[in-house]
């Protein structure tokens, strides 16, 4: 029998252990151990920590986990001062900076700089004795920090103990400790969850949970830190770059920026900030900019300091995508779909490239959630090409008598009631095409790109042709002469002719942009391009009907007899039938307009077996469920848009014909298919093959099955197939089907 190791060796073995695998995990992104061996391994030496308290050490991992809170943080004396950067603006100022450097250093060539992200966190000063974490401190004012030894130590990607060999008896790193934005996204929902507030944006909530004097707390918070310099090193020399030292930080189980490369003068540095940039939004972590550092620690030596920012560095910001303005109005947008947004009017600024006057504010919901009011001071966001938005409220900024916004009851543009349906965050003005604002929209849709692609016809002119009531509706447009659109605002005779033009050149589409351009509720141009390639003809569309698309099963007609048998009054007309019904959840509004098409009222239904209730949908169009369905029926069965459609068609509006696969062509047309148990490929893979072949692949086995093909394991669907009688194929059965089919 081996000898059982002391409980030192094991204690030190164990905590080498758990060192690897957070190195694994929050250094190299890489888990070596699932989360539950990692946990036992972590127990094991808790536990052996407890029975030999005197062996616990400052550089346990179980010392991660936060200790007793502090009344204050102590002050701490950095050795060496922690600098802060000077910042470049533009392209020309940072060509300066690289232009100074090199006439300082009396470089005729080009110079080789250090180049890694800026991160939007704060600066953190760390220090290793003899390879052990022994202090921790924040850059307060450059001179003077405070003591955060036990919150850094509860970051998991900060090693207490310095891996490999050759550290500096005393190493300083310096870094900056941020919070990634997946952290940040959850740990705001956590706040929201449990009433707390929230914060406004990763750095805040970094700087909120670095400065806690508990640090059970900071240990609760998604941190990292990845180092990019060097404090106070003594008793062994480092290397000739900055980039080599970084490797050899990074050697010792330090993190630093997976990002960092050394680029060799402007041109390189200006193409390296403007990659960066490009995948700013991509990155796991905020950050503001790009910091060049000059690489040869030789030259950074000589080029020295001035005041608090060396000579040898630089930080080329990022346009600002947060700045403060105020909200001088909350005013009501009405779109396409009648939705009411509320939409801050701000006093202009500038923020993320462009000056910014206007912010969404999304819905009332959040209006409520961050409490914005008239007079507010706010914090706007403008990143990359998303639309600005209100981040959120300077509270001790907010004036006297401020008021909570209100929806407005109606439409701010047409006048008719707004309507917020329970459960829903969208208040829709109720007005449809009636509202001017709805209308508006509509023709911009009608006339955008990917729709009729009318050019020349943009938002302006579209307002004005609203305005001056020259157009109603869709089909006016191809109404209106030259001199009328001559008459307009900024348009002369020829703009005129020109639009006239693209009018008649937008009379040629498809069938596809056509449905599109109608702006169907829920219809994108996918949705548009499969209802088109399934029917082929635009009468085929218009005279779908809801029993062509939306199933009722033998199964739910008998239970929807059951439940109407004892509580809907005989003669109500079956549309207006209440849903859900009581008992039956799954039947919806839908389901009764399914029936209207084919019974008046209640007591029809009922007269008609179940079997006679039930109907098999004809047409399958990829991605139209019962919603898409209803909408799409509905709008076609409008007596309204049926005259504008015709309209439309007798001024010209065309396409080529577009060929259906016939569906009876196809070898499997009819034939309904159940899969279960583990087949030797995916199941969607199959269903798939089936499908293309006619199939329908059903979840259930039922009398009307056709084969049930049954893999490894297959369980209570195979013997349901048994007692009804229906076909079980095994895989090798349904390849012989497949091959007899070729
Ligand atoms: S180098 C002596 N590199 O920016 C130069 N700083 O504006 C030390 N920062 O206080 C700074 N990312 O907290 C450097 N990759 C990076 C950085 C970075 C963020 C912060 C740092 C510093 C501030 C200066």
């Amino acid at each position: 029998m081996s000898k059982k190791p002391s409980p030192q060796a094991e204690i030190t073995s164990l905590r080498e252990l758990i060192e690897r695998y957070n190195h694994r995990y929050y250094v190299l992104d890489d888990p070596e151990v699932p989360d539950a061996e990692y946990d036992r391994v972590f127990r094991a030496l808790q536990e052996l920590e407890r029975q030999h308290p005197d062996l616990i050490t400052l550089d346990s991992p179980t010392q991660r986990v936060g200790g007793a809170p502090l009344s204050a943080f102590e002050e701490v004396k950095h050795r060496l001062p922690m600098l802060s950067l000077d910042n470049a603006l533009s392209a020309e100022s940072m060509a300066d900076f690289d232009r100074r450097v090199r006439e300082r250093l009396k470089l005729d060539g080009e110079v080789g700089y250090a180049a890694e992200p800026k991160l939007d966190g704060l600066a953190i000063s760390i220090r290793y004795e003899d390879g052990v974490l022994v202090q921790a401190a924040t850059r307060g004012d450059g001179t003077r920090g405070e003591n955060v030894t036990q919150n850094v130590k509860t970051i998991k990607s900060v090693p207490l103990r310095l891996k490999g060999k050759g550290w500096p008896p005393v190493l300083e790193v310096r870094g900056e400790i941020f919070m990634p934005k997946a952290g940040f996204a959850k740990l705001n929902a956590r706040q929201r969850a449990q009433g707390d507030k929230e914060f406004a944006n990763p750095r805040n909530a970094a700087a909120g949970s670095l400065r806690q004097l508990d640090s059970k707390i900071t240990a609760s918070r998604p941190l990292a830190m990845f180092c990019y310099g060097l404090g106070e090193v003594e008793g062994h020399d480092m290397g000739d770059t900055h980039s080599g030292n970084m490797a050899l930080l990074e050697g010792w189980g330090l993190p630093i920026s997976p990002e960092l490369k050394v680029m060799v003068g402007l041109e390189a540095c200006t193409a390296y900030y403007t990659d960066i940039a490009e995948r700013r939004d991509a990155l796991a972590y905020d950050i503001d900019g790009v910091v060049f550092k000059v690489d040869r620690v030789a030259d950074q030596q000589a080029l020295g300091y001035v005041s608090r920012a060396p000579r040898w560095a630089i930080a080329y910001k990022f346009p600002a995508q947060e700045e403060i303005t105020v909200v001088e109005a909350v005013e009501f947008q009405v779109g396409r779909t009648g939705a009411v947004t509320p939409v801050a009017r701000l006093t202009p600024v500038f923020v993320g490239g462009a000056t910014v006057s206007n912010a969404t504010l999304h819905n009332m919901d959040e209006i409520a959630r961050k409490d914005v009011r008239v007079g507010d001071t706010v914090f706007v966001r403008r990143a990359g090409d998303v639309i600005p938005e209100v981040v959120s409220v300077v509270l001790d900024r907010r004036p006297h008598k401020t008021k909570p916004v209100m929806m407005p009851t109606h439409c701010p543009v047409c006048g008719s009631d707004v309507i917020k349906p329970e459960g829903e965050a969208v208040a829709r003005c109720s007005g449809g095409l009636y509202c001017a604002a709805q209308r508006k929209e509509a023709i911009k849709h009608f006339a955008s790109r990917r729709a009729m692609d009318i050019e020349g016809l943009g938002d302006k002119l579209v307002e004005q042709l609203v305005d001056r009531e020259m157009v109603d509706d869709l089909a006016d447009l191809y109404e209106l002469s030259v001199e009328q659109f001559a008459g307009l605002d900024r348009m002369a005779e020829k703009s005129a002719q020109n639009l006239i033009d693209a009018l008649a050149k937008s009379r040629e589409t498809t069938l596809p942009r056509f449905l599109f351009a109608l702006g169907i509720l829920g219809i994108g141009e996918t949705m548009a391009a499969n209802i088109a390639n399934a029917l082929g003809t635009l009468d085929a569309v218009m005279s779908l009907r809801l029993t062509d698309l939306v199933e009722l099963k033998q199964s739910q007609a008998k239970r929807l007899r059951e439940v109407l048998e004892e509580h809907a009054d005989r003669k109500t007309p079956i549309a207006e039938v209440i849903v859900p019904l009581p008992g039956l959840k799954w039947f919806t509004h839908t389901h009764a307009l399914l029936l209207a098409e084919r019974f008046e009222s209640v007591g029809d239904v009922l007269q008609a077996d179940a079997d006679a209730l039930a109907n098999t949908p004809s047409v399958k169009i990829e991605g139209v469920g019962d919603v898409l369905a209803e909408k799409l029926v509905t709008f076609f069965k409008q007596s309204h848009n049926r005259e504008v459609i015709d309209r439309l068609v007798k001024q010209g509006i065309h396409w080529p014909a577009i060929e259906v696969a016939e569906a009876q062509d196809q070898p499997l047309n009819g034939k309904t298919f159940v899969l279960t148990g583990t087949l030797s490929e995916p199941r969607d893979a199959v269903k798939a093959r089936l499908i293309a072949l006619g199939a329908k692949v059903s979840g259930s086995v039922s009398k009307k099955t056709d084969y049930v093909v049954a893999g490894e394991a297959a369980g209570s669907k195979l013997t349901k197939a048994q007692d009804l009688g229906v076909a079980v194929l095994d895989e090798t059965g349904l390849g012989k089907l497949l091959d007899s089919l070729k």
